[in-house]
């Protein structure tokens, strides 16, 4: 209230000073012109230029935007390889800081990339038909249950767009994918981040205990980013039947394909549990698709036509679509890189458990604790040439994109180095 009366007052104040200015320049310009004298248009320019300008300064940010807006960050991805060649003119970089794949997109859907090229003066199918079919027969759904994306985070946010309103409550964890308090926020929507439980696990029990009447949707990340840890399949049946039908559960398995512990859950499987369950996937970690910006949601139809109506109309590009079609139907190399992933994460959260606590992962990406401020350990990796992700929240612990075997060596080797100083 106080910062609101404050903001009202130095509004004023300034638009006085704004207005009287803008009225003696336009004297001055009009008594030149008056008494014949030559004004130079360049003169003339520069002078309504300069109104211009102090009418921007003056103009209080929280004007333009809403407080919770102006309290956010621009999101921080992982540090981009040419961004630290150019900072600390280094040339031999790996970055294991987004959890991109380690193997890289099917040849084949590149190939398919590569033809779609020439009719890249069409629009795409908005509806993406192609696509939307060759993922409901993947995953024996209907073509109406299908919803895609530029990458699951437009579909994140279009939730939240399409069935929230500024009065309603959004539930989801912390530390969580960092895009939801960003989307929730932007939103204006009042949002309860639950902590998990020591293991850094989802604690359903306390995400349950906070839905309240206006709670509209809860999502869970399973595998968690930036955890990895994941939500069993029996609790998570038991938690999708508890919440009340009216809240709207989004199931973001951005990282599914990498789940193999026995009880790792299907969300795709738990669909009679709950009529209001969106499940959410992508072509960017498993697939290799990241550059692509390909998403997809599975539900019942009815919240995939209200989605529908929001979306923007070519959200997808063709080329995209192009090259997720051939994606999925590269059965061989999704197994490579999975394979990959799943023999390189054991080995290397055991090589890792020499430095720290490490988080069991079912993702791409290790969590490791290394009971020290890891925000020198991040700067010390950088001058080695490796690139890694901090997390805001937990100050002692770095997460870990799994990559190749000699991309993991390398992390491994410079971090025994930078310990070790
Ligand atoms: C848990 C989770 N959900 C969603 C996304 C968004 O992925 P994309 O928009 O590339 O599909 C990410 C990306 O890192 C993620 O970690």
């Amino acid at each position: 209230m106080g910062a609101t009366l404050m903001g009202a007052r130095t509004n004023s104040t300034a638009s006085v000073w704004q207005s009287n200015l803008a009225v003696s320049t336009r004297r001055t310009v009009a008594r030149d012109l008056h008494s014949h004298a030559t004004v130079p248009v360049k003169c003339l320019c520069q002078a309504i230029d300069s109104v211009r300008q102090l009418r921007l300064a003056c103009a209080p940010m929280a004007q333009l935007v809403t407080d919770s807006i102006a309290g956010l960050a621009p999101y921080q991805g992982g540090k981009p390889i040419e961004e630290l060649a150019r900072e600390r003119g280094l040339s031999d970089i790996v970055k294991l800081a987004s959890n991109e794949s380690a193997l890289g997109p099917s040849p084949l859907a590149v190939e398919a990339a590569a033809r779609a090229l020439k009719n890249a003066h069409r629009y795409p199918d908005g509806a993406a038909f192609r696509l939307r079919s060759a993922i409901a027969e993947f995953h024996g759904v209907t073509f109406g249950e299908v919803l895609h994306g530029n990458g699951s985070n437009e579909l994140l946010e279009l939730v939240v767009r399409t069935f929230m309103t500024p009065d309603q409550h959004v539930i989801f964890g912390r530390p969580a994918f960092s895009m939801y308090s960003v989307i929730a926020a932007g939103h204006n929507v009042q949002f309860s981040a639950v902590p998990t439980d020591a293991n850094l696990v989802h604690d359903l029990d306390a995400m349950v205990a906070q839905v309240r009447d206006n709670t509209k949707v809860i999502i869970l990340d399973n595998p968690n980013n930036p955890t990895g840890t994941y939500v069993e399949k029996e609790r998570l049946a038991r938690f999708l039947r508890q919440v009340p039908e009216s809240v709207i559960v989004v199931l973001d398995e951005a990282y599914f394909e990498f789940g193999d512990a026995p009880d790792y859950p299907d969300g795709l499987a738990l669909r009679d549990c709950r009529e209001n369950l969106l499940v959410l996937r992508t072509f960017s970690k498993a697939y290799g698709l990241a550059g692509f910006r390909v998403g997809y949601g599975v539900g019942p139809e009815r919240l995939i036509n209200y989605l529908n109506r929001l979306r923007a109309p070519f959200n997808v590009s063709l080329i995209s679509q192009e090259a997720a079609i051939c994606a999925l139907a590269d059965h061989e190399h999704l197994r490579k890189v999975v394979s990959l992933n799943n023999s390189e994460r054991v080995r290397l959260s055991s090589e890792l458990a020499r430095f720290g606590r490490v988080f069991p992962s079912q993702a791409n990406f290790i969590l490791v604790d290394l009971g020290e401020p890891s925000a020198q350990i991040y700067d010390a990796l950088l001058d080695q040439g490796v690139i890694v992700r901090p997390i805001p929240g937990l100050a002692t612990h770095l997460r870990l994109t799994i990559g190749t075997a000699a991309e993991n060596d390398r992390l491994l080797s410079a971090l025994g180095k930078v310990l070790q100083n």
